[in-house]
């Protein structure tokens, strides 16, 4: 057993220290903990194609100032794109004995080109490198978020279409308030993931400067073309500041917050969903496909699609949370602190994505029991404003006609009916204002169009919002 366990180790450490980017000024091999406590490669390994295609924009910009030689420069491009697209294809393992993927990328384009491929690293530090590895890496996140937050939208803009006469109460306090549509109701997510997408594209433009070229935090003395490696690189400027650039991680924070809010929203629509799918309510029925079922109950159909949403936004406002706890004491410039910026943000990235995606899913596939929510909104008073209303319009002072129709509501509770179910006599006995057109006046149809003011639930203001909402998603 113990035989053949020393002679791997020794293996092992070999292979860490020829990767080793640092070695020179040390004596002896570091401690083996120290290595695997200080090591990024198992989780930085997923940043390698922006890691290459950032060392193939900085040794194009060597050369064209004329630090490197076309040569060299071909010699090492060529390099990369091998280490590349063997990566890609499976035919190079990244290796984990490597401290980061930066070193494993450069100690295996020595191992492949020789002594050329010590020359990538001229005028640069992992410091800058890291900054830019990691600001590609999200740029690539954020527009994949972007996308996913546009077909979210373009599948609540579907139901909203199909929706706006299917009635429904509305709630506040989780009490029925007063009636409106499925339209109405979808179109508040609507605006809500609307901040959500024009909050990414904010993000996106304010983080879009090259911090490489930056050095470990005071530039370099070589005349590198900072604005060429920028534009090389899709960035619309160099950043200003080196140690800013070396220091900031501000993008990844606005990043967390807008993807914890995202997640926010996510989760009272998910916790919307679960209620609107209990078996009291019924309003809506989950999909087979987005559904769960139990292993001792035979009649159960879970939503743990909506309820994890919902549990997994907590993961999210944690990685927020810690890294502004980690960034809050580091003094400039580069600490290592910050490669605590990684696995937060890459699992929050991870989190958020399949959140969105899986929500969608489920919201496009589910079916809404247009019959019940009908019913709902016709029990539970919702139409009691608008029976005050009409007395107001018959000349009744509002706060009149507020008692008024409160003890109206104390009557039918008494008899266990709803307003419209109550007789003219009954009405008038209560206050001779009323004529047959109440019944009207307080029917869910009425309720409902006679909202009409921009952003509320009636069909004219409605098709003003949902042409609206189409016009923002037609460039997407
Ligand atoms: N793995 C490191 C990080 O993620 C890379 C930068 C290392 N720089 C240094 N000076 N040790 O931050």
């Amino acid at each position: 057993m113990v035989t053949g366990k020393p002679a791997l180790r020794i293996n092992r450490l070999r292979g860490r220290e020829l990767m080793k980017l640092w070695g020179g000024r040390f004596t002896k091999a570091t401690n083996q903990l120290v290595d695997e406590f200080n090591a990024s490669i198992s989780f930085d390994k997923r940043f390698y194609k922006q890691d290459i295609t950032g060392s193939i924009a900085h040794v194009t910009m060597l050369a064209k100032q004329g630090i490197l030689t076309e040569e060299e420069r071909d010699c090492i491009k060529a390099g990369l794109e091998g280490i590349l697209s063997d990566i890609k294809e499976g035919k190079l393992q990244i290796d984990e004995t490597a401290e980061d993927i930066h070193s494993f990328v450069e100690a295996t384009l020595i191992e492949r080109i020789g002594d050329t491929g010590k020359k990538l690293h001229t005028g640069r530090s992992r410091n800058d490198q890291v900054a830019l590895d990691m600001k590609l890496y999200t740029r690539d996140e954020i527009s994949e978020l972007h996308g996913l937050i546009v077909e979210l939208l373009k599948t609540i803009l579907k139901i909203m279409e199909e929706n706006t006469e299917t009635y429904m109460p509305g709630f506040t306090h989780l009490q029925k308030a007063q009636p409106l549509t499925l339209a109405h109701h979808f179109g508040a997510y609507f605006e809500m993931f609307l901040r959500d997408k024009t909050r990414l594209e904010d993000i996106y433009k304010r983080m879009n400067y090259c911090p490489l070229g930056s050095g470990a935090l005071a530039g370099t003395t070589y005349p590198l073309d900072r604005e060429y490696t920028a534009e090389l690189l899709g960035f619309d400027g160099p950043t200003f500041n080196s140690m800013d650039s070396v220091a900031d991680r501000d993008y990844l924070i606005e990043l967390l917050s807008a993807m914890a809010t995202i997640m926010m929203h996510l989760s009272r629509f998910s916790e919307e969903i679960i209620i609107w799918n209990s078996n009291e309510y019924r309003f809506v029925e989950i999909d087979d496909a987005y559904s769960t079922g139990s292993s001792i109950m035979p009649q159960k159909k879970n939503p743990d699609i909506a309820e994890l949403v919902r549990g997994k936004t907590g993961r999210v406002y944690g990685a927020l949370m810690s890294l502004l706890t980690t960034m809050k004491g580091i003094p400039l410039a580069y600490n290592k602190d910050m490669q605590e910026d990684k696995e937060m943000t890459f699992d929050a990235i991870d989190t958020t994505k399949g959140c969105i995606q899986l929500f969608t899913g489920m919201i496009a596939t589910m079916r809404f029991r247009k019959d019940v929510m009908a019913k709902s909104a016709m029990n539970g008073f919702t139409n009691a404003t608008d029976a005050a209303d009409y007395l107001v319009n018959h000349g009744v002072p509002f706060r009149d006609a507020h008692g008024i129709i409160g003890q109206i509501v104390l009557y039918c509770i008494d008899k266990n009916i709803s307003i419209e179910e109550m007789s003219l006599e009954e009405l008038k006995a209560i206050s001779p204002v009323f004529e047959e057109d109440i019944y009207d006046a307080i029917s869910l149809k009425t309720c409902v169009e006679k909202r009409t003011t921009i952003g509320g639930p009636g069909p004219e203001a409605m098709k003003q919002v949902i042409a609206r909402c189409h016009k923002l998603l037609e460039e997407e």
